[in-house]
């Protein structure tokens, strides 16, 4: 007898539908599971048997065939152990085929026949509700994940026995509640940064208009502590993209079971590979610009970075995604992240510094320089020099808090999503600056399109109609790096 059972593979992020199709027929007892699965997926046939005998079944002593279709995708890991079990009761008769239509099931099983948990319930329940599946049965601790899925009822169980039940619908175990937003951490506050006003003003535009953003400046001075505070002045992500985000942190193992409400951010350290930063391996796993999509990619030392790894960001931070081609496949992960990195201007650290002299040799500082000017930079809105601040500001009570600036940064963004895509007009002050800086070749058309968006970005912070020629005077202000006259990006 043949029977069907659906469940998922994950791909990059993305669930594909895996239907595991059993067929038990007379002849020497025999199990074998086909379908491109690797390791995991062959040994599913001891866990299998195992589990299906200790949950009080028999195991047909026939011969079994269990195909995973579509038998060109590769199947990895564990998580067709259920299905294939379910499937080989229903061939043998052991419960109604006819029931297994509507449900998926995902999970490992023990040999003791308990359905283990296994990353990626979220984007599996995604997956059910698009293929119009009714029912999906997940192992226990996974069930508030896949509740977050409207419109899917979910099963949440723990044994090939539940797993059963509540397949034929006899007993449905009591739906559990969609996982609970992560309680907000909070996190660094800008309240603790003192001075820099320019650094704090740079941090509102980024965050205010998503720009990516470099500070600079010698060590000691604050750039990782202003960098750390950057998610505190973001806006919370809205529910689709804390699901997205949760789905993606799940299938990375890094889930909190929780449902992330607050914007990632990831700050690797400069050792990182490429395939690291971006994503790879032969079964391509997310990298670090995909766990930070929807939220913030830190890259502190910059210069320290290795070049293949600041190449492979390069487009993956224009286009907001990444795609990964391994023989045939190609896999696409989601990379919409905001850049801030931190670097010291030189291998000493003091290049353009008030209080020491830079030690460096010219040599070593173009060396320095050029290498991070090459990949990235261009990439980079916002560059601002983070000098020593003065022993007064250090004295002086906060300038702000991450509070107050998160209102300011909300509204401005309220204010060009109600444009609705329409830039705002320049004033003619504001023309007559961007043309002379163009004029003066310290722009690029590049560059030039980037001071005219971070302009805009200012005008909408400071709730103009037009952009003004101060708005367009600080963008340009905002371009600047230490040691060096405006950037020609
Ligand atoms: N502007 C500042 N306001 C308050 N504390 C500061 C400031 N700059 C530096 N610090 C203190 O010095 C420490 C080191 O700063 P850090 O951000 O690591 O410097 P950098 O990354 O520029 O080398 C911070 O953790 C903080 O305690
Ligand atoms: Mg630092």
């Amino acid at each position: 007898m043949l029977a069907r059972v659906a469940t998922f593979a994950i791909d990059g992020v993305e669930p594909l539908l895996v239907t595991v199709e059993v067929d038990i027929r007379p002849g020497l007892p025999a199990f074998t599971v086909v379908g491109l699965g690797d390791a995991a997926v062959r040994e599913a046939r001891e866990r299998v048997r195992a589990a299906v005998l200790n949950s009080g079944f028999a195991f047909p002593q026939q011969r079994i065939t269990a195909n995973l279709a579509p038998a060109s995708l590769r199947k990895i890991g564990p998580g067709f152990d259920a299905a294939i079990a379910l499937a080989v009761l229903a061939a043998s008769g052991q419960m109604p085929a006819g029931f297994v239509a509507g449900v998926a099931v995902f999970g490992e099983l023990s040999l003791s026949g308990e359905l283990r948990p296994l990353p990626g319930a979220l984007a599996v329940a995604e997956g059910a509700r698009a293929h119009g599946i009714p029912r999906l049965i997940v192992p226990r601790a996974r069930g508030p994940e896949a509740a977050l899925v409207d419109g899917l009822e979910v099963a949440a169980v723990e044994s090939l026995r539940a797993v059963v039940d509540a397949a034929t619908g006899r007993r449905l175990p009591e739906p559990p509640d969609p996982a609970a937003p992560d309680p907000f951490g909070g996190g660094p506050d800008l309240a603790d940064v003192r001075g820099h006003p320019l650094a704090l003003l740079g941090l509102e535009v980024a965050a205010a208009g998503r720009h990516n953003l470099l500070l600079e400046g010698p060590p000691g001075t604050g750039k990782t502590m202003l960098a750390r505070r950057l998610g505190s002045i973001l806006p919370p992500l809205s529910r689709a993209e804390a699901i997205a985000v949760t789905r993606i942190h799940s299938i990375a193992g890094i889930g909190t079971g929780g449902l992330i409400s607050q914007r990632p951010f990831r700050a690797p350290h400069h050792t990182i590979s490429a395939a690291g930063l971006v994503g790879g391996g032969s079964h391509p796993r997310p990298g670090e610009a995909t766990l930070a999509h929807h939220g913030v990619l830190f890259l502190d030392e910059l210069a320290e970075f290795s070049r293949p790894a600041l190449e492979a960001l390069r487009q993956p931070l224009e286009d907001g995604y990444v795609t990964i081609v391994r023989g045939q496949r190609v896999t696409v992960f989601p990379t919409d992240v905001m850049l801030v990195a931190a670097t010291n201007p030189c291998p000493c650290g003091y290049a353009g510094a008030r209080e020491r002299r830079c030690e460096c040799g010219e040599a070593d500082r173009m060396r320095y320089r050029r290498r991070l000017s090459g990949p990235l930079l261009d990439r980079i809105d916002l560059m601002v020099d983070v000098q020593r601040p003065a022993e007064s500001d250090l004295a002086s009570p906060p300038r702000t808090s991450s509070a107050e600036v998160r209102g300011r940064v909300t509204e401005a963004r309220e204010r060009a999503q109600a444009r609705g895509g329409c830039g705002l007009r320049l004033t003619s002050g504001a023309r007559a600056a961007i043309r002379t800086a163009y004029e003066a070749g310290a722009l690029s058309p590049r560059g030039r399109a980037r001071v005219r968006s971070v302009a805009e970005t200012i005008a909408d912070l400071e709730g103009h109609a037009a952009i003004e020629e101060a708005d367009l005077l600080l963008a340009l202000g905002l371009r600047r790096r230490s040691g060096t006259e405006a950037v020609p990006a």
